[in-house]
């Protein structure tokens, strides 16, 4: 456990170089200690969503990295892309199978978004997060997320 914590730490601190040295706000890591572990096979849908614990971590994580961007409490101010959205993606699916494939679609798509930033012609939008979140960290700002409701 402990040497794992290291190891992250150091992941953490050269991947928050890399962000510094773009001039971006160094990202914060989170802990996910009391969080149910998921190994290192990526999954493809939310497994916390609705967890008590998992959208108190989510929420904390979110404001410390996701905010100063996409707004607080996931509002978005208008220059980034409003999260809230994606909760209605698969609404109006009437079809239960599609409907469950869409929000498949949703969670994958988040969680790629993360890992990967969105980086498009050597611009960075919005900077990656693999190496610095595990699938824990994504998985409870996801399921904060989905507590935000859009009107
Ligand atoms: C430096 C600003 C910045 C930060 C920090 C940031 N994002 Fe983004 N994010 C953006 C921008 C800008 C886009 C739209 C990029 C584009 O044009 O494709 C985006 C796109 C996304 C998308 C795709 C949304 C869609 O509707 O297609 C997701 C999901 C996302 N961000 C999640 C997050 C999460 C979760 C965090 C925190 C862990 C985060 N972002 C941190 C700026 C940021």
């Amino acid at each position: 456990m402990f040497a794992r914590k290291a190891a992250l730490a150091i992941v953490f601190t050269l991947a928050s170089s890399v962000a510094l040295a773009h001039g971006d706000v160094v990202p914060q890591a989170v802990d996910v200690s009391t969080l149910k572990p998921l190994g290192d096979n990526m999954l493809d849908s939310n497994p916390y969503s609705g967890d008590k614990e998992a959208i108190r971590v989510g929420s904390s994580a979110y404001n410390q990295n996701c905010a100063r961007c996409h707004g607080l409490e996931a509002v978005s101010g208008g220059i980034s892309p409003d999260l809230r959205k994606l909760n209605d993606e698969c609404a109006t699916l009437t079809n239960k199978k599609a409907k469950a494939q869409c929000q498949v679609d949703i969670d994958s798509y988040f969680r790629n978004s993360v890992l990967g930033g969105k980086v498009r012609d050597g611009r960075v939008y919005m900077p990656p997060f693999a190496g610095i979140f595990g699938q824990e960290a994504i998985w409870a700002i996801k399921s904060y997320i989905e507590t935000r409701k859009y009107e």
